[in-house]
């Protein structure tokens, strides 16, 4: 299933864990393409001008997932592989000395909280922090390049600045994050009292966060935060056209915001959700 118009490619939803805001109805929604599906997605990519993103549910749980790899590379010998991650296959050595024998391959992956009890609690599968964590030293030893990214929701906005000092301590090499909100669909609608929170009380954190990372030599960007709730000097760090436009939202009154073309908008969810009385036009 191609979700976005981008080279980007979904293997199906099925996963190892189970988060509390995934864009999935998890755990019941297991389905998985099979290997004729994925190579024919992977066939109409077509010249792929950047990144092969792949993402899932889980992709490291596949039977398959190194011939779906091979086959990328045959069709795509130019572009980098970005693998979108939970990490906690890498746990296992033998998976990550596979992986390190594809240099295209850049994987992308998420702490969700500062401890173990905090991060478990959120991917509702105990022991997830610690594989996480495992995969990623793993990927170290093993030469696996990789980025480290922070998902915001009301269960960890006030963890943010602990999950920065954890992430510079833990792991000094990391030079890259991008800091971004959910979508409120799947088990993210459903348990939106749970996950929702609003910009503006976010909005302090990522920017205490940010500072965090920056002192420790760490590129940060942002996804799908408004400029306009942003310090002018954070405002750089937002990446527009991220995802697919339908489901991101601008207001009538983003058309006289000069940073309408630098901005990535709200989730259409949020603005639903929370309104548009937050945003503010930058003359
Ligand atoms: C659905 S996951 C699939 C890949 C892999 N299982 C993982 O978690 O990295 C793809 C990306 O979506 C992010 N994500 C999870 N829930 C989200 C939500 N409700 N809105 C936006 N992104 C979300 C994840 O953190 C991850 O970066
Ligand atoms: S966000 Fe990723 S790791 Fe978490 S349940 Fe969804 S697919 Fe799995
Ligand atoms: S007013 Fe709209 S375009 Fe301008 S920064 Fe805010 S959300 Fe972005």
């Amino acid at each position: 299933m191609v979700v976005d118009s981008r080279a980007i490619f979904n293997l199906g939803f099925a996963c190892n864990n189970c988060c509390i805001m995934c864009t999935y109805k998890l755990p019941e929604e297991t389905y998985m393409v099979s290997f004729e599906e994925a190579k024919s997605m992977i066939n109409n990519l077509g010249d792929v001008d950047g990144n092969v993103i792949m993402t899932g549910g889980e992709p490291t749980i596949r039977k398959d997932f190194f011939e779906i790899l091979d086959y990328i590379g045959e069709r795509h010998p130019d572009n980098d592989i970005h693998l979108s991650t939970n990490a906690t296959t890498f746990a296992d050595p033998d998976f990550t000395k596979r992986v390190a024998r594809y240099p295209k391959v850049y994987v992308t992956t998420e702490f969700h909280g500062s401890t173990p009890e905090k991060h478990d609690a959120i991917t509702r599968t105990k022991g997830s922090f610690k594989r996480t964590y495992d995969g990623i030293k793993n990927m170290l030893k093993y030469g696996v390049r990789f980025q480290i990214r922070e998902v915001i929701h009301k269960m960890n906005y006030q963890d943010l600045p602990a999950i920065a000092k954890f992430l510079v301590k833990e792991f000094p090499e990391l030079r890259k994050t991008v800091i971004f909100t959910i979508d409120f669909i799947g088990n993210a609608k459903r348990n939106i009292d749970a996950v929702f929170v609003k910009n503006s009380e976010i909005i302090p954190y990522v920017e205490e966060a940010t500072k965090i990372f920056e002192r420790n030599n760490v590129q940060v960007t942002y996804f799908q935060i408004p400029c306009c709730m942003l310090k002018k000097k954070y405002r750089y760090k937002v990446v527009p056209n991220n995802v697919s436009s339908d489901r991101i939202y601008f207001d009538k009154k983003c058309d006289a915001c000069s940073y309408r073309n630098k901005c990535s908008g709200v989730w259409r969810t949020y603005a639903e959700k929370a309104g548009v009385g937050e945003l503010k036009p930058i003359p």
